[in-house]
């Protein structure tokens, strides 16, 4: 099967790619613009340069439009894998309008073509690849032209040493999961992991998630538990990193003992590593082929998305 050859190599394509690294200083706010497989990496990209202290702020945009202070001295980021999604090519036609600095990543596709058309900087991926299984590609791609194509080339390394311990970790999760909801929580740093389980197991199990945040969830989903129908319904993953706040860590003990006290027991994730982006590159690929198992169990094939495929044709 494709998606299960295309998963087993996922961990080299976080290669460091060789492209220019763009010079931030000079920018006063970054975009990163993307949907769905490939609207993550901006997610990814934007943690990771706020966690090595980039002041520079940096945004995550899922829509045609950009936020009115993108303009001039702004850098946008556009990512599609196929290159031909419509949101984020009307985010980038904006920008040039604009005229934001715009930096693009495809495949191939009308992406490309609009940035030969303005002679913008645009990084190639391989082609073939459904976007959600590229990830490593476009990741590398971003990551390094953000000067971070060390830290993707760790992440890759460290995802094929671990490789079959993640595989039958996920599957075991997938048989505790199926016939549940799975509700994902997650703390501020896991955030994204919770991003990716959630599109993973909607286009791969072709089942909907459940996701909300720490601290956040505090405030209001708690609450949303006392229905006994959504405790019959659903199972619970806790993720959370140990680089995370002392106090949201403390609210993740909190959940955990909340959950247990009605009589649920959560999975409660870390990702396995020396640094962060480690570890999170170890809960996203868990979750990733935990979504692949749960397929298999649900008797899916992971690979294709005909919803997603019949509204893009829809919208043409
Ligand atoms: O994984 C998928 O197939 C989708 O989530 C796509 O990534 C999404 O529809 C956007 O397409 P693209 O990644 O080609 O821009």
């Amino acid at each position: 099967m494709q998606a299960l050859e295309w998963l087993e190599n996922m961990p080299q394509q976080f290669k460091k790619m060789p492209v220019e690294v763009v010079e931030l200083s000079p920018y006063r706010g970054i975009v990163f613009t993307g949907m769905g497989g490939s609207g993550i990496v901006g997610e990814i990209t934007a943690m990771f340069l706020e966690r090595r202290g980039v002041d520079i702020p940096t945004l995550v945009v899922k829509d045609y439009r950009l936020p009115p202070c993108v303009k001039e001295g702004w850098l946008v980021v556009a990512v599609s894998y196929s290159g031909n999604t419509e949101e984020t090519l009307s985010a980038v036609e904006e920008a040039v309008r604009r005229g934001s600095t715009v930096v693009s990543v495809s495949s191939g596709g009308k992406l490309k073509n609009v940035a030969l058309q303005y002679n913008l900087p645009h990084v190639d991926l391989p082609q073939g690849f459904a976007p959600r299984y590229a990830l490593g590609y476009m990741l590398s791609a971003v990551l390094s032209l953000m000067g971070m194509g060390d830290i993707s080339q760790k992440m890759g390394e460290h995802l094929a040493s671990y490789s079959s311990v993640i595989k039958e970790k996920a599957k075991e999760l997938a048989q505790r999961l199926k016939n549940y909801l799975p509700v994902v929580y997650a703390t501020p740093l896991t955030g994204v992991c919770a991003v990716r389980y959630k599109a993973q197991i909607n286009e791969n199990a072709k089942t909907l998630c459940h996701t909300a945040l720490l601290p956040e969830l505090h405030h209001n989903e708690i609450v949303g538990l006392d229905n006994y129908l959504t405790r019959q319904m659903c199972h619970f993953l806790l993720l959370y990193d140990r680089e995370d706040h002392p106090r949201i860590l403390r609210r993740v003990q909190i959940t955990r003992d909340i959950l247990q006290e009605m009589g649920l027991v959560p999975i409660e994730l870390e990702g396995e590593g020396e640094s962060f982006e480690e570890r999170l590159a170890y809960l996203i690929y868990l979750g990733d082929w935990l979504s692949y198992h749960l397929a298999v169990l649900y008797g899916f094939d992971p690979l294709p998305v005909k919803s997603i495929d019949r509204i893009k044709g829809m919208l043409s």
